[in-house]
């Protein structure tokens, strides 16, 4: 089978734990930079690789890379792939450039360059001179940093946040890969409890659900490689067949809390379309009523921001969370919030922060670590 250059992209400082997730599914990485994770594999793991990775946005075939300094190395370096190798003489072909800190600066004009290198290859190797592009659509990015050019092959299409649960969500829901690492971050061990008290639409539950049972972020959503013809259509059950056998039955004690009735609905809706909602308790609560469930366990949650709330309004809930949440020092706590006073609302200095990015939102995930209780 074809030896391919992957490359995974994230959002800005997940990089280490998207890596720890290609490691866990026995990758050999290569490099690690700013958002991308690069790595080898063949054909076969472009199934896997979308299938179950939690905390990639997309992967990408790495066809090339080369020094990019003029728009003659543009077209020479694309012209010179052997396209209809990827891309049937009716594919749609969209071309999408990213440029930065680098000679070539026009994105508009690189795409416009990579298209026709594209469609120039394909009129001698088809032997045609008009393309219809009215089969599937095929996505090539060129992707330039510091005057270096990659030359990539998307196989994901929709985003790999879009697991296929969440039809509803509330007004500032979390994105399903940055709910996914949360968990990750915290070490939560499934054996403990995890309560979301500003649950909205349930996302860190489900996630958190979804990775103590093994159950696979992409086993029923569609993916733009899922047709093509270059590709073996067995690598897809192979994929599936081996990820439903992970698949556990494990009960877990996950709870989430919102004080909003309808977002509780969304949750519960959401849950069960996610295949988690047996493992899973919805409560409508007011985060004053807040009650520990056990001594030890997790609360891995994305309070309201302020940006629809006065700042004022804020400060009190934060300062009612912290004086709820200090009460029991066997409970961990991870807090993602993009209020820049989180701390000294909350009233208490934090183990560790991580900085993070919700969408284009900056954030600070802010970690308290439980306390182990001293034998004297
Ligand atoms: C940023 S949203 C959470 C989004 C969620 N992570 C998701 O993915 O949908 C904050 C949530 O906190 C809830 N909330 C606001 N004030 C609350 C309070 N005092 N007690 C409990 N929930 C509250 C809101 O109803 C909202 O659903």
């Amino acid at each position: 089978m074809k030896n391919l250059d992957f490359l995974a992209v994230c959002s800005f400082g997940l990089e280490g734990i998207l890596k720890n997730e290609l490691k866990n599914l026995g990758y050999n990485i290569i490099d690690v930079k700013n958002g991308k994770v690069f790595f080898n594999g063949t054909e076969e793991d472009i199934a896997r690789t979308n299938i179950n990775l939690r905390t990639a946005d997309r992967i990408y075939i790495q066809l090339k890379k080369f020094k990019a300094l003029d728009f003659d190395d543009i077209y020479n370096k694309i012209n010179e792939i052997c396209w209809p190798e990827y891309i049937p003489s009716d594919g749609r072909i969209v071309v999408n450039a990213s440029s930065k800190k680098s000679q070539l600066k026009s994105e508009r004009s690189l795409q416009s360059v990579g298209k026709k290198a594209v469609i120039d290859a394909m009129k001698t190797k088809y032997n045609i001179n008009s393309f219809p592009e009215t089969g599937d659509e095929y996505n090539i990015k060129i992707d330039i940093n510091k005057d270096e050019a990659l030359l990539l092959f998307d196989t994901t299409g929709e985003g790999l946040n879009r697991r296929g649960y969440r039809i509803e969500a509330g007004e500032a829901p979390i994105k399903e890969t940055l709910a996914a690492a949360l968990v990750f971050i915290s070490g939560w061990n499934p054996d403990f409890y995890l309560v979301d008290p500003f649950c909205g639409s349930g996302t860190i539950v489900i996630e958190a659900a979804m990775i103590a049972n093994n159950i696979p972020p992409g086993l029923y959503r569609e993916f733009s490689s899922k047709n093509w013809e270059f590709v073996d259509s067995k690598i897809w059950e192979r994929a599936e067949r081996e990820a439903k056998q992970n698949i556990k039955n494990k009960d877990l004690k996950i709870m989430g809390t919102d004080m909003n009735h309808e977002m509780i609905e969304i949750s519960k809706r959401n849950a069960s379309r996610a295949g988690v909602g047996r493992y899973i308790d919805f409560e409508v609560k007011n985060i004053k009523r807040f009650k520990y469930p056990s001594e030890k366990g997790f609360i891995i949650t994305n309070p309201p921001y302020g940006e629809r709330m006065q700042e004022q309004k804020i400060r009190n809930l934060y300062e009612t969370m912290g004086n709820k949440f200090r009460k029991k020092p066997g409970w961990a706590q991870y807090i993602i919030t993009s209020f820049r006073d989180f701390r000294e609302a909350y009233g208490r200095r934090e183990d560790k922060n991580r900085k993070l990015y919700n969408g284009n939102i900056q954030c600070y995930l802010y970690q308290y670590y439980y306390k182990r209780k001293r034998n004297r």
